[in-house]
């Protein structure tokens, strides 16, 4: 399996949309006076997380989450946390930050935590949203690129956890393994 040569979304593009996230999600935190909690779904949303945050022009905060799904037989998709937030989040307003929604159970699951978590306010962020996958209802108050149903890595996204630092977003495609930056 191998990166596509040219990419599905490029390093500009990704700048430029990065940009305009981080001016629509500053614009709907500014009525708050305490900064929001960008509560990062690792591994994949760290390279996303940390252009968005560095291109708002407000004071955020950082934390992290880390989940895993496991897919069983019944095929439904069990969630479980690996790590928790560190901050204490009640009374608080958490921006989940997603490199992709694809089914939706990741997000779906992380929503249903918190909503238990007496927050003063919660919404989701996407780079990448698939909707033509989704098991699960789910709406992204900010979403990046809406994608075709095709599996794309680079730009924190994984294939077997490679190809996470690839500076652009490519579809993975079969034929000989080699680094996209090689041609
Ligand atoms: P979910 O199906 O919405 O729960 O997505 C679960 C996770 O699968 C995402 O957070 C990603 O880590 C991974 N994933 C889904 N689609 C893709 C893709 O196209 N490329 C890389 N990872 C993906
Ligand atoms: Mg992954």
């Amino acid at each position: 399996m191998r990166p596509s040569d040219t990419p599905l979304i490029d390093s500009g593009a990704l700048r430029r949309r990065v940009a305009e996230l981080a001016a629509e999600i500053g614009a709907s935190y500014a009525r708050y006076e305490e900064p929001p909690i960008l509560l990062t779904v690792l591994k994949g949303a760290a390279f996303f997380a940390a252009d968005l945050a560095r291109a708002m022009a407000r004071p955020v905060e950082m934390d992290f989450v880390r989940v895993q799904s496991y897919e069983g037989a019944s095929s439904t998709g069990t969630v479980t946390f690996l790590h928790y937030p560190e901050s204490a989040l009640r009374g608080r307003h958490v921006l989940i930050v997603e490199d992709i929604l694809d089914t939706g159970r990741t997000a779906r699951a992380i929503v249903d935590w918190l909503q238990t978590q007496e927050l003063a306010s919660l919404r989701l962020c996407t780079l990448l949203d698939k909707p033509s996958r989704r098991l699960t209802p789910l709406h992204a108050e900010h979403v990046g690129f809406t994608i075709p149903n095709q599996f794309v890595i680079g730009y924190g996204l994984d294939y077997d956890e490679r190809y996470r630092n690839l500076p652009a977003i490519h579809v993975l495609e079969s034929g000989p393994d080699r680094d996209a930056r090689d041609t």
